[in-house]
Formats: structure tokens, C-alpha cells, sequence
């Protein structure tokens, strides 16, 4: 236990926390306390829980006050860990300001760059990335690829420099966002489906097929739900995934239609074995957008990276119109030759 005493300030600071309390131990506890649970601190922090619990036990006993409340289902932080949870944040804070300066001094060849992206952003971010990495390659890239909902977390965290998201940000999360490339949204349906050779399908058409979904928390999903609710439909759900690509299997296996990004399908193009439906309304018309929180100075890698990530929208923006218009090609081609027949 440490000595508490007359001596225990120190050049202005707390001598018994400087010398018996570490930032790991910080760390492992705002994880517990955010994550509400010791299993899901250890796989965060790729830790065991016997590490994460002797570490809590250790910051315990220097407090000497308990920081959890397991009582009831919850894991709760006490009222001193709740002190402690707050003094930890802004510890964090300074040190994540701090590690920004640093790398400002050190200039764009070094650092660090966390971007966090939406499901669907994962078919364009990495080439963004790669293009980027070649032009600073002495920058280390972390890349989270998770749903919106995921994302917000990440956001609320203040865990990124920059995130990648399929629709504005709601105000309460305080982040500058920029609207920057496509991201339509279309009906797939498997080549040889008879939807296929049809144009102009209605919605109320539409929802009658058996339908693939998204997990919920997707973006993607609420987009689609809202379209389908704006007319007073409800798809009938056959299927819930949390992959695009499993949707897309899932499709081409004839379990039924799905609404996508056109960016799910740019590596296959229009010669493979899925198709683009002629659905009244779609594609719908959506961006992608660049975003960082107003809160957090963006080091000069991230400022570097969100210009260059900017600076792409024209070739992703040319990309989706070429893919679009290639399965409008094929489309016209399977009607007229199913007239022909
Ligand atoms: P999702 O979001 O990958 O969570 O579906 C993408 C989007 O909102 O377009």
C-alpha cells in the first residue's frame, strides 16, 4: 500500500500516484469502465483478464477506495472511480495532444494515422491509403473497419483522427464533416433472376421479393428501411448478414434481392454473376464523408491525409459512373434480346 503522509506532495504532484500508479494501469481501467466489462478490456487491449484484473487491483489498492461497483448486473465505476475515470480522460487528452505536437515537429515523414471507416468504405479507403503510404511511407496506418453504429462509439471515444461515414454526422457528435465521392445505393439481384430483364420495377414490386438485409447498426440498413417506410412498405426480410460480401453470395445463391453500395460491386464489374436492377427511384443518390471532431487538433499527417483523400473524388466519382452505366449496358442488351427470343 502506499505511504500516505505529510510528504506524499512532491514538485506539485501527488507523490503516491507518480510513483505507485502507471499509465497502463489507466488505461486497462478507463477500458473497464467504457467497455463496462473486464473480458471485452483484456481482448481490447490484447491482454488476459488475469493481467487486467491484477492491474485494477494494484491501481485499488494505491486509491484505497474501491473503483467498481459489480453489485447487480453492472459493472459500474464507484463515486472514486468515477473521479478517477475523469481525471484518467483528461490525463489522455493531454497525451493525445501532446503526441500530436510531437509528430508536428517531426514533419509529415513520421507519425501516425488512425482512420476508422464505415463497412462499406472498406472498397475504396485502402487504395486511398495505399496511394497516400506511397507518398509518406515512413507513416504508420491503422485502419477500424466497423458499422455506423460502431463507428459513433469509435467517435464518442475520440478513438481516431479521422472517420469515413455513409451519411452526415448528427450534431451532437461535434465533427466537421465533408462531403467528398458517390455512394449510390442499387438493387442487386442474381443475373439469372427474372427481375433482371424488367425495367422500371416499382418498389411496392420490389418489397415482394425475399430480401437480404443488414445487420442492425448499419448504415446502409437504415437508408433502406427509411426508403421503404417513406412509402409506407416494409421489405420481407428473409435474410439479416453483417457482410456486404456475404450478402452478395447470399444473392448470387438465389436467397433473394439486396440493396448495396455500388462500391460493393467494383471489383467484379458488370461481367459477374450479379446484377443491377432497373428499380423506379434507385439508384439513391448518397456521399461518403470526411470527418474529424472539432475538439482534437489534427496532426499534420491527418490534415495531409484528409486533403489527399479530398483530392480523390474525382476518380471514385468517374469510377461509380463507368460501373453504373456498364450494368445500364448490360441491362438494355438482356431486355432486348429477351424480346428477340
Ligand atoms: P454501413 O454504412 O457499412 O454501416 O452499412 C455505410 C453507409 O452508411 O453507407
Amino acid at each position: 500500500m502506499a505511504e500516505q503522509n505529510s510528504s506524499r506532495f512532491k514538485g506539485g504532484l501527488p507523490d503516491y500516484l507518480v510513483r505507485h500508479t502507471t499509465f497502463r494501469q489507466m488505461q486497462i481501467f478507463e477500458a473497464i469502465v467504457r467497455l463496462g466489462s473486464f473480458t471485452r478490456a483484456a481482448e481490447e487491449l490484447f491482454l488476459t483478464q488475469p493481467t487486467v484484473s491484477t492491474q485494477l487491483k494494484k491501481l485499488t489498492d494505491v486509491m484505497e477506495l474501491p473503483l467498481l461497483d459489480q453489485s447487480g448486473r453492472q459493472l459500474k465505476p464507484t463515486e472514486a472511480g468515477e473521479a478517477l475515470y475523469r481525471a484518467v480522460l483528461q490525463i489522455f487528452d493531454s497525451l493525445s495532444n501532446l503526441d500530436t505536437r510531437i509528430a508536428g515537429l517531426k514533419g509529415l515523414h513520421r507519425g501516425r494515422l488512425r482512420l476508422a471507416v464505415i463497412t462499406t468504405a472498406k472498397y475504396f479507403a485502402p487504395e486511398i491509403l495505399g496511394d497516400f503510404w506511397r507518398l509518406y511511407p515512413g507513416v504508420d496506418i491503422s485502419l477500424k473497419v466497423a458499422n455506423r453504429y460502431r463507428i459513433i462509439e469509435r467517435i464518442q471515444n475520440n478513438d481516431d483522427d479521422l472517420y469515413i461515414l455513409g451519411q452526415p454526422p448528427e450534431k451532437s457528435l461535434n465533427l466537421t464533416a465533408y462531403p467528398f465521392a458517390p455512394n449510390p445505393l442499387v438493387v442487386m439481384a442474381s443475373s439469372d433472376h427474372p427481375l433482371a430483364k424488367e425495367s422500371n420495377i416499382s418498389i411496392e414490386r420490389l418489397a415482394q421479393e425475399p430480401f437480404i438485409s443488414r445487420e442492425v447498426g448499419s448504415g446502409t440498413r437504415d437508408a433502406i428501411m427509411k426508403l421503404f417506410h417513406e412509402k409506407g412498405l416494409e421489405p420481407n426480410v428473409r435474410m439479416e448478414l453483417g457482410s456486404n460480401e456475404a450478402i452478395k453470395h447470399a444473392v448470387v445463391g438465389g436467397l433473394g434481392v439486396a440493396i448495396s453500395s455500388l462500391h460493393t460491386l467494383v471489383l467484379e464489374g458488370a461481367n459477374g454473376p450479379l446484377d443491377v436492377l432497373d428499380v423506379e427511384g434507385f439508384p439513391i443518390e448518397r456521399k461518403w464523408y470526411l470527418a474529424h471532431n472539432n475538439d482534437k487538433e489534427l496532426s499534420p499527417i491527418a490534415q495531409a491525409f484528409l486533403e489527399f483523400a479530398r483530392a480523390t473524388e474525382p476518380v471514385i466519382s468517374e469510377r461509380m459512373l463507368n460501373l453504373y452505366n456498364q450494368f445500364a449496358l448490360r441491362h438494355e442488351r438482356a431486355c432486348a434480346k429477351s424480346k428477340s427470343d
